[in-house]
């Protein structure tokens, strides 16, 4: 299946499994699952802003790092310029954090609520140049749809 395809699928069930749910670490566990299985990447996580940090949340793949400060890494960096952060190969992504040595390229999608960021899906793959202008567009829907159903 094309990956067009599989997110097509992915943005419906996203959408009815995370519906009147009132528990935000349930919803976003189970999106994270969604996206991985669906799409089957390395690593698929979430990591939210609390006071000045990222903190890791719920996520699937190999464990990860806890924290991540504001400017830092992929992920800190997709905090502060408050965009989504597409990276064809990590090893040139000065201050990349390499939670897994195995971990090639990188997209990290800012979660939106309410016009304020509250924290960043991050995906990793073991290949460099996995993800596109079709991860970015999808991925943002996913979060919108998303941040719609945390309470
Ligand atoms: N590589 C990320 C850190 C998180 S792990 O990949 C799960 C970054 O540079 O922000």
């Amino acid at each position: 299946m094309e990956k067009k395809e599989k997110y097509e699928l992915l943005l419906p069930q996203l959408k009815a499994l995370t519906e009147g749910v009132s528990n935000n670490t349930g919803v976003l566990a189970n999106a994270a699952a969604l996206i991985h299985e669906t799409m089957g990447f390395f690593w698929t996580g979430f990591y939210m802003i609390d006071g000045d940090i990222l903190k890791l949340g719920p996520f699937q793949g190999p464990v990860a790092c806890y924290e991540i400060g504001f400017g830092k890494g992929v992920c800190g960096s997709a905090w502060k310029e408050g965009r989504t952060l597409v990276v064809k190969d990590v090893e040139e992504f000065p201050g990349h954090i390499a939670c897994s040595s195995l971990s090639r390229s990188e997209i990290v999608v800012p979660v939106i609520k309410e016009g304020k960021i509250i924290g960043v899906l991050d995906i990793d793959s073991k290949e460099t140049g996995t993800f596109d202008q079709t991860d970015k567009d999808y991925l943002e829907s996913a979060m919108k749809i998303l941040s719609e159903n945390l309470v």
